[in-house]
């Protein structure tokens, strides 16, 4: 089968440098590989506290931020997943294939879930792997862009198409996730030991911060002792972070960043990653603010829900016909 991708982002925060290095960057070179299926991952934003307006607007930010990546909307279907009924639909069939056992084990839930003791775990954030399973699986999508922290949850939907297919014959495609060799896990400025996510302002690059503020975030990075710019994520965290930051947005690879900057003292080479930053993101914030006012994802949205209705209808159909749900209309 040609190649068919598909990848979502959750809308729960400002998007940061992670997001940006680890998939949306990486997206507009995956269109001419084959049919691609971009996502506002909504629903799955429901399963922390969030703010109606805050979830409103952050799925609008996505998606211009989407198209300010360069997706074309008329080459992709991009989509907000609650315009799909199929996903929830698709949800109340698979939660049945993937265990509690299994759900238990997953790195995401267990760092959620402790953070939420005393106001209570919903089920939505326990049973959240088997929606972002039904994403995948409702496209047939066998390549997954994802930043390596997602990886688990694709190894687990590999999990439920196989056992699925076990038992019903060969009806769902096999995913797999596929992360950029250089920026699949860009860590936080502040502590370089933990991952760079929306909630954590200090260490986070906002792709919504003005260009002075990335400027000072950068240059006030955690570093560590010594003066040598040298890869070593054990004893030089903060180093390494800002390296790989740089050969990702050059397309250079982490030895050649090294050696560009192996003569340079800490304070040059943190003044250097800065504008390497600057200079991608300036010209990405300046396309985000212009499809912002003249709101054309809207139809982008519209456009996308149609087109990626219409498989997920397919596939959802199938998959009932194959577990015996009799289908009157
Ligand atoms: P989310 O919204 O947390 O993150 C969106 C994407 O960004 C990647 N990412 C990072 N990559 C590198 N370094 C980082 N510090 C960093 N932080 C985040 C994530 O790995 C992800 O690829 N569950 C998903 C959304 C989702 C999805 C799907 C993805 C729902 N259904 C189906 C793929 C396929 C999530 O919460 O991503």
């Amino acid at each position: 089968m040609a190649e068919r991708i598909l990848t979502g982002i959750k809308p729960t925060g400002q998007l940061t440098l992670g997001n940006y290095i680890g998939v949306l960057k990486n997206l507009p070179k995956m269109m001419d590989r084959g049919e691609c299926f971009i996502f506002i991952a909504d629903l799955h934003a429901l399963t922390l506290p969030i703010e109606p307006k805050v979830l409103k607007d952050n799925s609008i930010d996505i998606a211009s931020f989407y198209l300010a990546a360069g997706l074309d909307p008329k080459q992709v279907a991009l989509f907000l997943q609650s315009d799909v009924s199929a996903h929830a639909e698709m949800n109340a069939i698979m939660q049945n294939y993937l265990y509690m056992g299994e759900l238990s084990r997953m790195t995401q839930f267990k760092e959620k879930s402790a953070k939420m003791k005393e106001s209570g775990i919903g089920l939505g954030l326990f049973a959240y792997p088997v929606l972002m399973a039904c994403d995948i699986i409702l496209y047939d999508a066998n390549t997954i862009p994802v930043g390596e922290d997602q990886v688990q949850h694709v190894e687990l939907t590999r999990n439920l198409v196989n056992r699925f297919n076990q038992r019903y014959g060969n009806i769902l495609q096999m995913p797999k996730a596929v992360t950029p060799k250089v920026g699949a896990r860009i860590m936080s400025l502040s502590d370089p030991t933990k991952k760079m996510s929306k909630s954590d302002p200090k260490g986070d690059i906002y792709l919504k911060d003005d260009i002075e503020v990335i400027r000072k975030k950068i240059m006030s990075a955690v570093t560590d002792s010594g003066s040598e710019v040298k890869y070593d994520v054990e004893n030089k965290p903060g180093i390494s972070n800002l390296l790989i930051i740089y050969a990702s947005l050059k397309d250079i690879s982490i030895k050649e960043a090294e050696q560009h900057f192996k003569d340079y003292r800490y304070g040059d080479f943190k003044k250097e990653v800065a504008q390497a930053v600057i200079d991608e993101l300036e010209p990405f914030k300046k396309r985000y603010e212009k499809i912002i006012a003249s709101q054309s994802y809207v139809e982008a949205l519209k456009d996308g829900a149609a087109k990626a209705s219409i498989l997920a209808n397919k596939t959802l159909n199938r998959v009932k016909d194959a577990v015996g749900l009799f289908r009157a209309k």
